[in-house]
């Protein structure tokens, strides 16, 4: 089959079409015939290696582990090891597979869900770790409740375009920050104001927010903790520019030794699959409540270029790489 491959840590340059042996699976696993493969900046942190704590974590020391990258995946079930009992050959999927840039890919019965019949294969495929990463920041980090008001910084991107359309499904009032490009396509997803950090920093008005969901630019905590009400909350999911060693987590880390010593609650996350959370994903996105944002489409060939323009840092909504 055909895929991207990579045997050593380094620039998009590293990643290069190759035919290799489609995977075998094992009796809890399910083998996917590959439509479309979501980018995420987890794609690039792997191919590079970086943030360092990244290669400690088990992705390999020296070289990835794995030699296929890509990480979301859309597709129909191609087979089934003998415990897997969720899904059946035919089933249109989506979900997370290491792995995904390629024909055939690997996962979890538990990574994945039905795809909705609303969405594209390339849609779904845009879902699952941004989606999932939204979800779990705003109702399992954020406690979010109807009527708050909730902050996303970063919320033209992939974490962020999904948390401004949840937070919104779940009756909150949105602001989103974005950069000048972006200021109509987060108004569009229901942000009821937009903040263009270019011409205003999120503070500026004060202490208003009850909820603050951060994905990007890397603001030290003390311009935040000045934009959260007291008693609100401020969930760190991440942003890029921190240092080679831990990245964006050193700022958690901060987050952690103020913490206790505040009013405002203050947590990082690191967001798990779970195919309870795609089914939820997959049931707003068939109701209308939520629409994946895709600004542009790679052919599986040309994946490298995927992740290039996903490492400029100023993506609409997600890329997603299509297969044959
Ligand atoms: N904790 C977890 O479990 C978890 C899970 C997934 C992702 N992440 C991390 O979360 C971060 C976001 O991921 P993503 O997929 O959403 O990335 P992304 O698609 O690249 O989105 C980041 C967005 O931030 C905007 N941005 C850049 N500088 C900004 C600034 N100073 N202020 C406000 N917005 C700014 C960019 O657009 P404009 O500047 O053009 O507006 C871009 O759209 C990444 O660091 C990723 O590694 C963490």
């Amino acid at each position: 089959m055909k895929a991207i491959v990579q045997h050593r840590y380094g620039s998009a340059d590293e990643l290069a079409l190759a035919d290799i042996d489609r995977p075998a699976i094992g009796d809890d696993e399910v083998l996917i015939g590959g439509r479309a493969a979501g980018v995420d900046p987890s794609v690039w942190h792997i191919m590079e290696g970086k943030p360092y704590l990244i290669r400690a974590a088990g992705f390999g020391m020296r070289a990835p582990k794995t030699e296929v990258r890509g990480s979301d995946v859309a597709g129909v079930v191609e087979a089934v090891g003998a415990a897997v009992t969720r899904f059946t050959p035919g089933d249109e999927i989506f979900g997370m597979s290491a792995g995904s840039f390629a024909e055939f890919a690997v996962a979890r019965p538990d990574r994945l869900a039905l795809k909705p019949a609303r969405l594209t294969f390339v849609e779904a495929a845009a879902m699952p770790t941004s989606g999932v990463t939204a979800l779990q920041a705003l109702r399992d980090r954020g406690s979010v409740k109807a009527g708050q008001r909730v902050l996303v910084i970063g919320a033209g991107g992939g974490v962020g375009s999904f948390a401004v359309q949840l937070a919104v499904d779940f009756g909150a009032h949105v602001t989103g920050v974005c950069g000048p490009a972006k200021t109509a396509l987060v108004a569009s997803l229901g942000a009821e104001e937009v903040i263009d950090y270019t011409r205003d920093e999120v503070d500026s008005k004060g202490a208003r927010f009850d909820l603050i969901v951060d994905t990007a630019g890397n603001r030290p905590l003390s311009i935040l903790r000045r934009a959260l009400a007291p008693g609100g909350t401020l969930v760190l999911v991440g942003g890029e520019g921190g240092g080679a060693l831990l990245g964006g987590i050193s700022r958690n880390l901060k987050a952690g030794v103020v913490a206790p010593f505040v009013g405002q609650t203050l947590r990082g996350m690191l967001a798990r699959g779970d195919s309870a959370d795609l089914e939820y994903l997959a049931e707003r996105a068939q109701a209308g409540a939520i629409t994946p944002q895709v600004e542009q489409t790679f052919p599986l060939a040309h994946a490298a270029d995927a992740v290039r323009r996903l490492a400029d840092g100023h993506v609409a909504g997600k890329l997603v790489v299509t297969v044959p």
